[in-house]
């Protein structure tokens, strides 16, 4: 996507044809700054601290720390080490897994001096395949937001409501339940979207919302428990959010909040979609709720908050009591029941097993 006319992916490899350049998505929406990781540590470090974020953009640079590795040293015991630090920095979204397995992968039994390049180039496949799948997610979302424009009259704005960021930055480009809406905008569709904030590191607010304004698509940023009052009053015409893992019958996980957000859309006949790519589906797995390791986070992500003073100044501030305990609980799951349907590259299916297995008949 452009910013400010400048076309940008999320992850590129620099100029020097080796160090890789990211989007520190930690200084949106008050700076737009890039940085460099150099070592297979800094790529473990930007997963973990969340300066890159978003299932498959977690993967895209797993396998860029595995090409780093490769580079200073590309014995096994060095892509073990690698492999294994870097898989346990975020452990629920499967893109990480998925995207080091097919980096390891490609390195099995190949001779030392060829094994960084090999790393490279298949990190820059994992980059390539994502851009064309979320995409061809765009395209298929599309026709559900056109629908459903046409449904309504054709006569307002599609009321859609978001959770988190599913948008390019979760992503190399495009996004995955935000490029049917950027699609849409672009094919002159009008499109409003609910941005819920998603505490407690506010990826709606501050992502998604920045997002959306770059590319001048109509938005509101909502409270996350805004939504339920907003589907009563018949001001939501869809949801659509991603999903770190999705299993074979079409459990998905994604940021804490989203479930109570499916709840309210069944209780109000809001259709509530999923978006995802190939790389998102754990075919290992059936039962979300049970087999789905979430990822808990540090307590000052709930008891700090940072924000721009009046003076231009990004400053932590603390809102709780000090001594009361807080937990923070980074994902949910939402059962396949109240998934409307799931939006793949593949196209639309119903959220079970005969359905994912119907668009991807060698996984049955
Ligand atoms: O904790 P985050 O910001 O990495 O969580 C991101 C999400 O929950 C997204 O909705 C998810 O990765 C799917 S988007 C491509």
């Amino acid at each position: 996507m452009k910013i400010k006319g400048v076309p940008y992916r999320t992850i590129w490899v620099n100029d020097d044809g080796w160090s890789v350049g990211i989007i520190d998505q930690t200084t949106l929406p008050h700076a737009f700054v890039t940085t460099s990781l150099k070592t297979w540590q800094e790529a473990a470090h930007a997963i973990r601290a969340m300066i890159v974020r978003g299932a498959p953009l977690i993967g895209a640079t797993g396998a860029y720390g595995l090409a780093l590795a490769m580079r200073e040293d590309s014995g096994d015991a060095m892509l073990d080490e690698a492999y294994a630090a870097l898989l346990e920095t975020r452990p629920t979204a499967i893109n990480l897994k998925w995207a080091l397995d097919r980096v390891r992968n490609a390195l099995h039994n190949l001779p030392g001096v060829e094994r960084a390049a090999v790393a490279y180039r298949v990190a820059a496949e994992i980059c390539e395949d994502d851009v064309a799948t979320c995409s061809a997610i765009g395209d298929h979302g599309l026709k559900i937001i056109r629908d459903l424009h046409e449904k309504t009259g054709g006569k307002r704005p599609v009321n859609i409501l978001t959770h988190c960021n599913a948008g390019w930055l979760a992503t190399v480009d495009w996004g995955t339940a935000i490029a049917p809406i950027y699609k849409a905008h672009d094919a002159g569709i009008p499109v409003h979207v609910w941005v819920d904030e998603t505490r407690p590191r506010n990826q709606g607010a501050s992502l998604t919302a920045w997002e959306l304004n770059s590319h001048g698509v109509p938005h509101t940023v909502i409270v996350d428990n805004a939504g339920g009052h907003l589907m009563q009053h018949g001001q939501v015409d869809m949801c659509i959010v991603g999903t770190d893992r999705t299993t074979r019958q079409g459990d998905v996980c994604n940021k804490i909040g989203t479930y109570l957000k499916a709840l309210a859309a069944r209780d109000n006949d809001v259709p509530f979609y999923v978006a995802l790519p190939h790389s998102t589906i754990d075919w290992t797995i059936r039962d979300g709720v049970r087999e789905i390791p979430i990822e808990e986070r540090a307590a000052t992500e709930v008891t700090v908050m940072q924000g721009r003073t009046a003076s231009g100044e990004v400053v932590p501030v603390t809102i709780t009591p000090e001594g009361s305990r807080a937990a923070n609980y980074g994902f949910d799951v939402t059962p396949a029941r109240l998934v409307s349907g799931l939006v793949t590259e593949r196209g639309l299916c119903d959220a079970t097993e005969a359905g994912l297995t119907g668009l991807y008949p060698e996984f049955a």
